[in-house]
């Protein structure tokens, strides 16, 4: 199994470009199967993710051309089937997507429930009900989600939890329904955004994404499109935090500064400075760092997808900090790890209580889901002697050369895919 071997302490120096939004490529992508007409996806990032939500398309007769390697020609026009298989579908989360893509184009769909990242309970009836209002009859039947409708119509939704994959379902959906639709307390990420970019560089009529009120007219056919997709808000936000932590000074390009603001805040608050230009900033961080609270919340507040990797950051801080959790449930499972490195970090229920100490100590640590195994790495970086991070697949799906993009800032880091890789490596990283 793959691994990350990194000997810490380097402080991170130098220049990183940030790739395309992987949560918003898993949504653009699907959608590009609303049009027979051929759509050209630019910056999509080379991620596990992706690439396997491309496979379940291309296993129902969507073609996908690389153009190179984040560029991709789809062409949706002979569509076999509206079922997509277990196989790909329990790999990730965002397979759902394809329900509310496939149902607004076809009026049908059959979707295995979702896999993904373990981070807690991840219900799906704000999307069910979505669908059910604008007329869908659903069930879930042997393990998958069956959404069928004659005609699917407009209708005023009010979501009972700001939901990102919900708001992005039901938005594709509803944009092919009869007449309007208005989604009341929908999500406003970054990618929600996106998503609704690329529906009306499509012909779709979506006013208000990005705020609480969304309103869709909705139109009957989509026609073909060539899109580029956002910075990845997340991938950025990483790499600020590891300069952070690491004491380094990184310019982190190809990013939307306005995407970052409370992030930038934070390491702002905790005494860095963050230099905000066009299309990047600038982290640069030489003392030791005060404490804070944080709390997660739906965008434009602190994203639950930085939780683990600013935890990392405050475990090394002066004093005591305290980070809640407040979207998902089981969120803190990489702590046990840290405590493994020298953290001293107590959780609460949604709560981890942090007193800061003076460093981390390398040690073997697996990662446990996405964003927490990239927050262990960030550890790994500042960490006394040499760690192992195991199981990084998860770091994979979401985050695209992640080991290269840190060597290329001077971090001790390598792959390996062996033992005996492993060994060799030791040396290299010594030298
Ligand atoms: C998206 O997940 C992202 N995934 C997640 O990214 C991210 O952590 C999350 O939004 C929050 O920002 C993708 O975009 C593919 P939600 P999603 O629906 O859509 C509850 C990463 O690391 N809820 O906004 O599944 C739910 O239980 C990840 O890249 C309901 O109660 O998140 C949670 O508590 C992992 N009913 C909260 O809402 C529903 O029907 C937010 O979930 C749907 C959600």
């Amino acid at each position: 199994m793959e691994k990350y071997a990194i000997v810490g302490g380097t402080p991170l120096t130098g220049q990183v470009e940030i790739g395309g939004a992987k949560n918003a490529a898993l949504a653009i992508l699907a959608a590009a199967v609303m049009t027979d007409d051929p759509v050209t996806i630019e910056n999509v990032p080379d991620v596990r993710d992706t690439r396997v939500l491309m496979q379940a398309m291309e296993s129902i007769g969507i073609k996908i051309e690389h153009i190179d390697r984040h560029t991709v020609k789809m062409d949706s026009s002979k569509v076999s089937d509206c079922v997509i298989d277990d196989e790909y579908m329990k790999k990730i989360r965002a397979s759902y997507y394809m329900i509310g893509a496939l149902l607004g184009k076809y009026k049908r769909a059959e979707v295995p429930l979702p896999g993904g990242c373990n981070i807690g309970i991840r219900a799906i009836d704000q999307h069910l009900k979505g669908f059910r209002a604008l007329g869908a009859e659903v069930r879930i039947e042997h393990g998958s989600i069956v959404a069928t409708a004659t005609d699917l119509r407009g209708n005023h939704i009010f979501m009972d939890k700001v939901s990102v994959g919900a708001t992005i379902n039901v938005m594709m959906a509803a944009s092919m329904a009869a007449g309007k639709t208005i989604i009341e307390n929908a999500a406003k990420e970054p990618h929600v955004v996106d998503l609704a970019n690329f529906l009306n560089s499509m012909g779709a009529n979506i006013k208000g994404a990005g705020t609480d009120v969304i309103r869709i007219k909705g139109v009957e056919k989509l026609h073909g499109s060539n899109y580029a997709i956002i910075p990845d808000q997340i991938e950025a936000g990483t790499f600020m935090m590891a300069a952070a932590a690491t004491k380094g000074d990184v310019v982190v390009k190809n990013v939307i500064p306005k995407h970052l603001e409370c992030i930038t805040a934070k390491l702002q608050e905790i005494g860095c400075l963050v230099e905000e230009y066009d299309d990047a900033v600038r982290i640069k961080c030489d003392k030791t760092l005060a404490n804070t609270q944080v709390k997660t919340l739906p965008y434009p507040g602190f994203p639950t997808d930085m939780q683990p990797q600013m935890t990392v950051l405050l475990g090394t801080a002066q004093g005591t900090s305290i980070v809640t959790e407040s979207i998902f449930d089981n969120r803190f499972k990489y702590v046990d790890e840290l405590a493994r490195m020298g953290a001293n970090i107590k959780v609460e229920g949604n709560t981890a209580i942090i007193s800061g100490v003076d460093k981390y100590s390398g040690a073997s640590i697996t990662a446990p889901d996405l964003r927490a195994g990239a927050a262990l790495v960030i550890a790994a970086l500042v960490a006394d002697g040499e760690s192992v991070v195991d199981d990084i697949t998860y770091i994979e799906r979401g985050y695209e050369d992640f080991d290269q993009k840190l060597a290329g800032l001077g971090a001790n880091i390598v792959r390996v895919a062996s033992e005996r890789e492993l060994k060799m490596s030791r040396l290299k990283l010594v030298e």
